[in-house]
């Protein structure tokens, strides 16, 4: 069983991926995280030094190593599923869920979270919005490939173990 969680920045992929690891026993990876400790840099600093290009084809690799294990759940950047074929990737490799909240419960999110996120820092509520916006447009065409989209800011862990027929430990 591999899960992978997708969505914009903000949407609370690490958050719900963290929790249904609890519950499962599955491992969890968060991709932002497993690409720091590897380069020993935060993404605002690999961002900073080596450009989003760097970034991304460093996403791309770290993606397909954490998408080899097994029994895991795995939270990607918001960026992931739209570079390279990883949203093909993802699929191929197990379960997908596009977590599709709505622009202004996002943008709420990233103003208090703004500095960790290169791409979101600095912009004010309305700017966040347009960018959002904007972003999503792009975006989604990669995002609407997930196996299962919905918004849930209001599902029970429960919801999430009965559709991946997981048992709770
Ligand atoms: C990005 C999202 C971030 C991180 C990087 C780029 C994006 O992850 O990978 O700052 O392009 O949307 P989160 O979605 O976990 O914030």
């Amino acid at each position: 069983m591999r899960i992978f969680l997708i969505g914009f920045m903000g949407c609370g992929k690490s958050t719900l991926g963290r929790s249904l690891a609890a519950d499962t026993g599955l491992k969890f990876i968060d991709l932002d995280s497993y690409i720091e400790e590897q380069q020993g840099q935060t993404i605002p600093q690999i961002f900073a030094n080596l450009g989003e290009e760097a970034f991304r084809k460093m996403e791309h690799d770290a993606l397909r190593e954490a998408g080899n294990s097994e029994g895991v759940i795995i939270s990607t950047g918001g960026g992931a599923p739209c570079f390279f074929d990883n949203m093909d990737y993802m699929n191929q490799q197990g379960e997908t869920l596009y977590m599709q909240l709505p622009i202004e419960v996002l943008a709420d999110r990233l103003i208090n979270a703004r500095v960790e996120r290169p791409l979101a820092k600095g912009k004010t509520r309305d700017e966040l919005i347009d960018f959002i916006t904007k972003t999503l447009d792009k975006r989604d065409e990669f995002y609407l490939k997930a196996k299962w989209i919905t918004n849930p800011a209001d599902m029970p862990n429960e919801a999430f173990l009965t559709h991946w027929g997981l048992k709770a430990v």
